[in-house]
């Protein structure tokens, strides 16, 4: 489907899961609201367990169906009492009709999104179906299966896991290269137990192209970071980290050494053009209680958000940026990895990867 209208400007990607809930958020017949990509959902489970997402808009007149009630099955609008059947949108009553009227209740749809629970988050399919559903063509269509949720990977039975998030004022894009800015550390992350701008290091970083996106080839990783340091003295096996990031705007982190290992995933979602949230879901089966790893990275979260709401300060005034070789040549490549995509999203042809091939990328941080 063709990315098109007002939508395109606000440089949302399409036709990709994006968290809207954390699943903890949702109980029983409760009905709760999240945005993605300016759309409001209603999101709830059915009463067989089945997470379900409606664009929170009756198509009646527009109220917001979370105003409604839900019986476990259906969502009963709070206007004039229409029912949609929660996970496919379809509508199921219509009150006012009498038997004389020829309306095809069955033939109308709210607007709907595939949605799952994985992870510990309500995952939802932000279809540009989903939109041309809303107004009102091609409803009755068989709806197309979306590609799998994404998943964080665990290597062993036990494990502790946790989910930490984050809002932004910014543009997502402004989020996304903020979470793969290698120069900000030093500044933005200074405290004694990680490092202190004083270990500023030239780094030298191997990257490769992956489908949709590019890994930070798998390293040792930096010598001045306390915590890789006792990891590798405890197993006295040497630790590895591979990084990648794939659109639309996933970066997952493995730390391995030996048998202990560490797996992390960040995801900034838009919200709205001027808001995008980070979740952060980690787990690991090192000996580290929960909430150790909770204040550390709370406090990691926090540095990065009160940057980027003094950015947002700045941005208000549409200032030229720059990108800058080598330590911005990652926010070049999601850049490019986007227009390409959206490129080969509208000629259907196969999608150019902006890296030639693997690279090596030289920066001091
Ligand atoms: S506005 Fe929802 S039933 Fe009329
Ligand atoms: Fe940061």
């Amino acid at each position: 489907m063709r990315e098109s209208g007002g939508e395109m400007d606000a440089g949302f990607l399409w036709d990709f899961w994006y968290p809207a809930l954390r699943s903890t958020e949702v109980r029983g017949d409760q009905l709760k609201t999240a945005m993605l990509l300016e759309v409001p959902l209603v999101l709830g489970r059915t009463a067989e367990g089945k997470a379900f997402a409606m664009r929170d808009s009756c198509p009646h007149r527009g109220i917001p169906l979370s105003h409604g009630r839900f019986d476990g099955k259906a969502v009963e609008c709070s206007y004039h009492g229409w029912k949609f059947e929660a996970c496919s949108g379809r509508c199921v009553e219509i009150p006012s009709l009498t038997s004389q009227d020829k309306l095809k209740v069955e033939r109308i749809f709210a607007g709907h999104y595939p949605c799952e629970e994985r992870d510990g988050y309500f995952w939802v399919y932000m279809n540009s179906r989903g939109r041309v559903e809303a107004d009102s063509a091609a409803r009755s269509q068989p709806p197309e299966m979306p590609p799998a949720t994404p998943e964080l990977k665990t290597f062993s039975e036990k494990y502790r896991i946790t989910h930490l998030e984050c809002e932004l004022p910014s543009h997502v894009d402004q989020g996304i290269i903020g979470l793969m800015d290698p120069a900000h550390g030093p500044f933005v992350h200074q405290s004694w137990y990680w490092r202190s701008r004083h270990s500023i290091h030239e780094k030298e970083k191997k990257f490769e192209p992956i489908p949709n996106g590019f890994r930070m080839s798998p390293h040792t990783p930096s010598s001045n970071s306390a915590p890789y340091r006792m990891l590798q003295k405890y197993t006295g096996e040497p630790v590895t980290t591979t990084i990648d990031f794939v659109l639309p705007n996933i970066r997952t982190e493995e730390i391995r050494s030996g048998k202990l290992w560490f797996s992390s995933r960040a995801t900034v979602t838009p919200v709205r053009r001027d808001l995008c949230r980070i979740d952060f879901v980690a787990a690991w089966n090192l000996l580290l209680p929960v909430w150790i790893f909770r204040m550390f990275a709370e406090r990691f979260l926090r540095q990065d958000q009160e940057t980027m709401i003094q950015q947002a300060e700045g941005l208000k005034h549409n200032p030229r940026l720059m990108l800058i070789d080598d330590a911005d040549r990652p926010a070049k490549w999601y850049f490019g990895l986007k227009a390409n995509l959206l490129e080969s999203r509208r000629t259907g042809s196969a999608m150019v990867h902006p890296m030639p091939g693997p690279v090596t990328l030289h920066w001091r941080s």
